[in-house]
Protein backbone atom coordinates (compact mmCIF):
# COMPACT_ATOMS: atom_id res chain seq x y z
CA UNK A 1 0.00 0.00 0.00
CA UNK A 2 1.08 3.21 -0.68
CA UNK A 3 0.04 6.65 -1.06
CA UNK A 4 0.17 9.18 -3.52
CA UNK A 5 -0.91 12.52 -5.51
CA UNK A 6 -3.06 11.28 -8.79
CA UNK A 7 -4.17 13.24 -11.54
CA UNK A 8 -7.28 12.79 -13.08
CA UNK A 9 -7.44 12.16 -16.53
CA UNK A 10 -10.90 11.92 -17.40
CA UNK A 11 -14.39 12.22 -15.47
CA UNK A 12 -17.71 11.58 -17.04
CA UNK A 13 -21.40 10.94 -16.19
CA UNK A 14 -22.62 7.30 -16.63
CA UNK A 15 -26.05 8.09 -15.47
CA UNK A 16 -28.08 9.82 -12.51
CA UNK A 17 -25.66 10.09 -9.62
CA UNK A 18 -22.94 7.69 -11.09
CA UNK A 19 -19.79 8.50 -12.33
CA UNK A 20 -16.57 7.52 -14.16
CA UNK A 21 -13.18 8.81 -13.17
CA UNK A 22 -9.50 7.53 -14.68
CA UNK A 23 -6.77 8.78 -12.53
CA UNK A 24 -2.91 8.36 -13.17
CA UNK A 25 -0.16 7.90 -11.29
CA UNK A 26 3.15 5.63 -9.98
CA UNK A 27 0.48 3.95 -7.50
CA UNK A 28 -0.93 2.28 -10.77
CA UNK A 29 1.89 -0.36 -10.53
CA UNK A 30 1.06 -1.68 -7.08
CA UNK A 31 -2.34 -2.49 -8.35
CA UNK A 32 -2.79 -6.41 -9.74
CA UNK A 33 -6.18 -7.72 -8.17
CA UNK A 34 -9.62 -7.06 -9.07
CA UNK A 35 -11.39 -6.27 -5.93
CA UNK A 36 -9.30 -4.32 -4.23
CA UNK A 37 -9.88 -0.64 -3.58
CA UNK A 38 -8.29 2.94 -3.03
CA UNK A 39 -8.98 5.05 -0.38
CA UNK A 40 -9.06 8.48 -1.59
CA UNK A 41 -8.99 12.09 0.21
CA UNK A 42 -11.56 14.55 0.01
CA UNK A 43 -9.98 17.50 -1.23
CA UNK A 44 -12.03 19.60 1.56
CA UNK A 45 -10.57 20.64 4.60
CA UNK A 46 -13.32 19.71 7.30
CA UNK A 47 -13.76 16.09 5.70
CA UNK A 48 -11.35 14.28 6.97
CA UNK A 49 -11.84 10.65 6.75
CA UNK A 50 -11.09 9.02 3.39
CA UNK A 51 -13.66 7.64 1.23
CA UNK A 52 -13.35 3.80 -0.17
CA UNK A 53 -13.83 3.11 -3.66
CA UNK A 54 -13.68 0.13 -5.37
CA UNK A 55 -10.88 -0.23 -8.52
CA UNK A 56 -13.09 -0.92 -11.81
CA UNK A 57 -10.45 -1.30 -14.19
CA UNK A 58 -6.06 -1.05 -14.57
CA UNK A 59 -4.10 -0.56 -17.11
CA UNK A 60 -0.66 -0.62 -16.40
CA UNK A 61 0.37 0.24 -19.56
CA UNK A 62 -0.90 3.43 -19.86
CA UNK A 63 -0.64 3.88 -16.17
CA UNK A 64 -4.03 4.67 -15.50
CA UNK A 65 -6.95 3.09 -12.99
CA UNK A 66 -10.15 3.82 -13.26
CA UNK A 67 -13.33 4.42 -10.86
CA UNK A 68 -16.69 4.43 -10.75
CA UNK A 69 -19.06 5.83 -8.01
CA UNK A 70 -22.45 7.08 -6.79
CA UNK A 71 -23.01 10.15 -5.04
CA UNK A 72 -24.15 9.72 -1.86
CA UNK A 73 -23.20 12.61 0.67
CA UNK A 74 -20.62 15.23 -0.06
CA UNK A 75 -17.76 13.25 0.01
CA UNK A 76 -18.62 11.58 -3.47
CA UNK A 77 -20.44 14.88 -4.22
CA UNK A 78 -17.42 16.79 -4.05
CA UNK A 79 -15.23 14.24 -6.30
CA UNK A 80 -18.22 14.53 -9.30
CA UNK A 81 -17.64 18.32 -9.15
CA UNK A 82 -13.34 17.41 -10.29
CA UNK A 83 -12.25 17.38 -13.63
CA UNK A 84 -9.14 16.78 -15.80
CA UNK A 85 -6.27 17.72 -14.37
CA UNK A 86 -7.47 18.01 -11.14
CA UNK A 87 -5.26 16.09 -8.20
CA UNK A 88 -6.41 13.64 -5.38
CA UNK A 89 -4.91 12.27 -2.64
CA UNK A 90 -5.14 8.38 -2.91
CA UNK A 91 -3.78 5.79 -0.84
CA UNK A 92 -4.05 2.00 -2.46
CA UNK A 93 -4.46 -0.60 -3.25
CA UNK A 94 -6.26 -1.94 -0.17
CA UNK A 95 -8.09 -4.98 0.36
CA UNK A 96 -7.48 -8.49 -0.72
CA UNK A 97 -8.60 -8.71 -3.76
CA UNK A 98 -10.94 -11.40 -5.23
CA UNK A 99 -9.19 -14.81 -5.87
CA UNK A 100 -8.84 -15.61 -9.40
CA UNK A 101 -6.62 -18.79 -8.86
CA UNK A 102 -8.52 -21.07 -7.79
CA UNK A 103 -10.18 -21.52 -11.27
CA UNK A 104 -8.40 -23.31 -14.33
CA UNK A 105 -8.77 -22.30 -17.92
CA UNK A 106 -12.35 -24.17 -19.27
CA UNK A 107 -14.05 -23.63 -16.08
CA UNK A 108 -16.71 -21.54 -15.69
CA UNK A 109 -17.27 -18.39 -13.40
CA UNK A 110 -20.63 -16.52 -12.25
CA UNK A 111 -20.23 -12.79 -12.00
CA UNK A 112 -22.80 -11.28 -9.99
CA UNK A 113 -23.19 -7.32 -8.74
CA UNK A 114 -25.57 -5.39 -8.32
CA UNK A 115 -26.12 -1.42 -8.48
CA UNK A 116 -22.91 0.34 -6.99
CA UNK A 117 -21.51 -3.03 -6.50
CA UNK A 118 -21.10 -3.59 -10.41
CA UNK A 119 -17.42 -2.01 -10.28
CA UNK A 120 -15.52 -4.17 -9.39
CA UNK A 121 -16.78 -6.91 -11.15
CA UNK A 122 -15.71 -5.89 -14.21
CA UNK A 123 -11.73 -6.03 -13.98
CA UNK A 124 -12.38 -9.35 -12.15
CA UNK A 125 -14.12 -10.56 -15.27
CA UNK A 126 -11.90 -9.41 -17.48
CA UNK A 127 -8.88 -11.10 -15.44
CA UNK A 128 -10.78 -14.34 -15.58
CA UNK A 129 -11.65 -14.01 -19.09
CA UNK A 130 -7.50 -13.33 -19.26
CA UNK A 131 -6.61 -16.58 -17.80
CA UNK A 132 -9.20 -18.36 -19.59
CA UNK A 133 -12.35 -19.07 -17.79
CA UNK A 134 -15.92 -18.97 -19.05
CA UNK A 135 -17.44 -15.75 -17.51
CA UNK A 136 -21.33 -15.71 -17.06
CA UNK A 137 -22.67 -11.85 -15.51
CA UNK A 138 -25.36 -11.46 -13.36
CA UNK A 139 -26.31 -7.33 -12.95
CA UNK A 140 -29.18 -5.98 -11.42
CA UNK A 141 -30.19 -2.40 -11.23
CA UNK A 142 -32.74 -0.01 -9.82
CA UNK A 143 -34.12 0.38 -13.17
CA UNK A 144 -33.12 1.20 -16.81
CA UNK A 145 -32.42 4.81 -16.02
CA UNK A 146 -29.77 3.99 -13.90
CA UNK A 147 -28.28 1.35 -15.65
CA UNK A 148 -24.49 1.41 -16.57
CA UNK A 149 -21.45 -0.59 -17.89
CA UNK A 150 -23.91 -3.21 -19.63
CA UNK A 151 -21.83 -2.80 -23.28
CA UNK A 152 -18.70 -3.45 -21.23
CA UNK A 153 -20.06 -6.51 -19.47
CA UNK A 154 -21.24 -7.68 -22.98
CA UNK A 155 -18.39 -7.81 -24.72
CA UNK A 156 -16.62 -10.22 -22.23
CA UNK A 157 -19.28 -13.25 -21.85
CA UNK A 158 -22.76 -13.90 -21.37
CA UNK A 159 -24.18 -11.09 -19.43
CA UNK A 160 -28.17 -11.15 -17.69
CA UNK A 161 -29.82 -7.99 -16.56
CA UNK A 162 -32.41 -7.83 -14.17
CA UNK A 163 -34.22 -4.40 -12.61
CA UNK A 164 -36.42 -4.04 -9.87
CA UNK A 165 -38.41 -2.18 -11.54
CA UNK A 166 -38.89 -4.62 -14.74
CA UNK A 167 -37.72 -1.69 -17.05
CA UNK A 168 -34.59 -3.52 -18.35
CA UNK A 169 -33.76 -7.30 -18.29
CA UNK A 170 -35.87 -9.37 -16.26
CA UNK A 171 -38.39 -7.95 -13.09
CA UNK A 172 -37.27 -8.23 -9.68
CA UNK A 173 -33.49 -8.82 -8.50
CA UNK A 174 -30.83 -10.89 -9.75
CA UNK A 175 -31.81 -14.25 -7.68
CA UNK A 176 -34.36 -14.95 -10.20
CA UNK A 177 -31.70 -15.37 -12.86
CA UNK A 178 -29.85 -17.01 -10.88
CA UNK A 179 -32.35 -19.86 -10.08
CA UNK A 180 -33.15 -19.71 -13.57
CA UNK A 181 -29.64 -20.76 -14.29
CA UNK A 182 -28.20 -23.06 -11.97
CA UNK A 183 -31.43 -25.18 -13.36
CA UNK A 184 -29.05 -26.05 -16.23
CA UNK A 185 -25.58 -25.31 -14.91
CA UNK A 186 -23.62 -25.23 -12.03
CA UNK A 187 -20.31 -22.77 -11.69
CA UNK A 188 -17.02 -23.92 -10.32
CA UNK A 189 -16.88 -20.25 -8.33
CA UNK A 190 -18.90 -17.50 -7.70
CA UNK A 191 -18.25 -13.77 -7.21
CA UNK A 192 -20.51 -11.09 -5.55
CA UNK A 193 -20.74 -7.36 -4.77
CA UNK A 194 -23.45 -5.48 -3.59
CA UNK A 195 -26.42 -5.06 -0.70
CA UNK A 196 -26.46 -7.35 2.06
CA UNK A 197 -29.52 -9.01 0.73
CA UNK A 198 -28.39 -9.58 -2.13
CA UNK A 199 -25.02 -11.16 -0.79
CA UNK A 200 -27.39 -13.50 1.42
CA UNK A 201 -29.07 -14.85 -0.89
CA UNK A 202 -25.66 -15.83 -3.31
CA UNK A 203 -24.80 -17.76 -0.11
CA UNK A 204 -27.40 -19.24 0.63
CA UNK A 205 -28.35 -20.57 -3.27
CA UNK A 206 -24.50 -21.32 -3.63
CA UNK A 207 -24.29 -23.00 0.09
CA UNK A 208 -22.43 -26.01 -1.65
CA UNK A 209 -20.06 -24.37 -3.37
CA UNK A 210 -16.80 -23.76 -1.72
CA UNK A 211 -15.88 -21.10 -3.99
CA UNK A 212 -18.46 -18.19 -3.30
CA UNK A 213 -16.30 -14.95 -2.54
CA UNK A 214 -18.26 -11.84 -1.29
CA UNK A 215 -17.28 -8.32 -1.19
CA UNK A 216 -18.23 -6.63 1.73
CA UNK A 217 -18.83 -2.69 2.33
CA UNK A 218 -18.53 -1.02 5.76
CA UNK A 219 -17.59 2.06 6.78
CA UNK A 220 -14.03 2.41 7.06
CA UNK A 221 -11.79 4.98 9.04
CA UNK A 222 -8.16 4.26 8.61
CA UNK A 223 -8.69 1.78 5.70
CA UNK A 224 -5.39 -0.59 6.65
CA UNK A 225 -6.18 -2.56 9.87
CA UNK A 226 -4.95 0.07 12.71
CA UNK A 227 -8.81 1.48 14.05
CA UNK A 228 -11.07 -1.70 14.09
CA UNK A 229 -13.73 0.51 12.71
CA UNK A 230 -14.79 -1.87 9.94
CA UNK A 231 -15.38 -5.14 11.75
CA UNK A 232 -17.94 -7.80 10.73
CA UNK A 233 -18.75 -10.90 13.12
CA UNK A 234 -17.90 -14.37 11.72
CA UNK A 235 -19.83 -17.67 12.64
CA UNK A 236 -20.04 -19.98 15.13
CA UNK A 237 -18.65 -17.53 17.58
CA UNK A 238 -20.58 -18.06 20.99
CA UNK A 239 -18.21 -15.47 22.73
CA UNK A 240 -19.32 -12.95 19.97
CA UNK A 241 -16.12 -11.22 19.92
CA UNK A 242 -14.89 -12.63 17.35
CA UNK A 243 -14.03 -10.40 14.39
CA UNK A 244 -12.83 -9.91 10.72
CA UNK A 245 -11.75 -6.71 9.47
CA UNK A 246 -13.21 -5.90 6.61
CA UNK A 247 -10.51 -3.51 4.85
CA UNK A 248 -7.00 -5.24 5.30
CA UNK A 249 -8.76 -8.97 5.62
CA UNK A 250 -11.55 -8.38 3.35
CA UNK A 251 -13.20 -6.31 1.46
CA UNK A 252 -13.47 -10.24 -0.12
CA UNK A 253 -14.57 -13.34 2.16
CA UNK A 254 -15.66 -16.64 1.53
CA UNK A 255 -19.27 -17.21 2.11
CA UNK A 256 -18.77 -19.32 4.99
CA UNK A 257 -15.92 -17.10 7.34
CA UNK A 258 -18.72 -14.34 7.72
CA UNK A 259 -21.38 -13.20 9.40
CA UNK A 260 -23.94 -11.08 6.75
P1 LIG B 1 -21.49 10.30 3.47
O1 LIG B 1 -22.69 9.49 3.79
O2 LIG B 1 -21.55 11.77 3.73
O3 LIG B 1 -20.24 9.71 4.20
C1 LIG B 1 -20.07 9.87 5.57
C2 LIG B 1 -19.03 8.84 6.05
O4 LIG B 1 -19.57 7.52 5.97
C3 LIG B 1 -17.76 8.81 5.22
O5 LIG B 1 -16.68 8.51 6.06
C4 LIG B 1 -17.99 7.68 4.26
O6 LIG B 1 -16.77 7.08 3.79
C5 LIG B 1 -18.80 6.71 5.11
N1 LIG B 1 -19.70 5.94 4.27
C6 LIG B 1 -20.90 6.34 3.82
N2 LIG B 1 -21.48 5.37 3.08
C7 LIG B 1 -20.60 4.32 3.08
C8 LIG B 1 -20.61 3.05 2.49
N3 LIG B 1 -21.65 2.63 1.78
N4 LIG B 1 -19.52 2.25 2.66
C9 LIG B 1 -18.49 2.65 3.39
N5 LIG B 1 -18.42 3.86 3.99
C10 LIG B 1 -19.47 4.69 3.82
N6 LIG B 1 -19.14 3.39 -3.64
C11 LIG B 1 -19.20 3.60 -4.96
O7 LIG B 1 -19.99 4.42 -5.40
N7 LIG B 1 -18.38 2.90 -5.84
C12 LIG B 1 -17.50 1.97 -5.41
O8 LIG B 1 -16.79 1.36 -6.21
C13 LIG B 1 -17.42 1.74 -4.00
N8 LIG B 1 -16.55 0.84 -3.52
C14 LIG B 1 -16.48 0.64 -2.17
C15 LIG B 1 -15.56 -0.29 -1.69
C16 LIG B 1 -15.46 -0.54 -0.33
C17 LIG B 1 -14.45 -1.55 0.16
C18 LIG B 1 -16.30 0.17 0.57
C19 LIG B 1 -16.20 -0.08 2.04
C20 LIG B 1 -17.21 1.12 0.11
C21 LIG B 1 -17.31 1.35 -1.27
N9 LIG B 1 -18.20 2.30 -1.78
C22 LIG B 1 -18.27 2.49 -3.14
C23 LIG B 1 -19.07 3.11 -0.91
C24 LIG B 1 -18.42 4.50 -0.73
O9 LIG B 1 -17.28 4.37 0.07
C25 LIG B 1 -19.41 5.46 -0.05
O10 LIG B 1 -20.52 5.66 -0.88
C26 LIG B 1 -18.75 6.81 0.22
O11 LIG B 1 -17.73 6.67 1.16
C27 LIG B 1 -19.78 7.82 0.68
O12 LIG B 1 -19.11 8.99 1.03
P2 LIG B 1 -19.90 10.39 1.08
O13 LIG B 1 -19.04 11.38 1.73
O14 LIG B 1 -20.39 10.74 -0.28
O15 LIG B 1 -21.18 10.02 1.91
FE1 LIG C 1 -9.56 0.94 10.32
FE2 LIG C 1 -10.64 -1.16 9.00
S1 LIG C 1 -11.03 0.92 8.73
S2 LIG C 1 -9.36 -1.18 10.75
Amino acid sequence: MKQEIMTIISQQQLAPRIFQMTLTGDLVKEMDKPGQFIHIKVPRADMLLRRPISINQINKEAKTCTIIYRTEGDGTKVFSELTTGDSLDVMGPLGNGFDVDCLTSGQKAYVIGGGIGIPPMYELSKQLKQNGIEVIHFLGYASKDVAYFQDEFIALGDTRFATDDGSFGVEGNVGNLLLDAIQKEQPDAVYACGANGMLKMVAQVFSDNPNVFLSLEQRMACGMGACYACVCHVPDDETGVKSVKVCDEGPIFRANEVVL
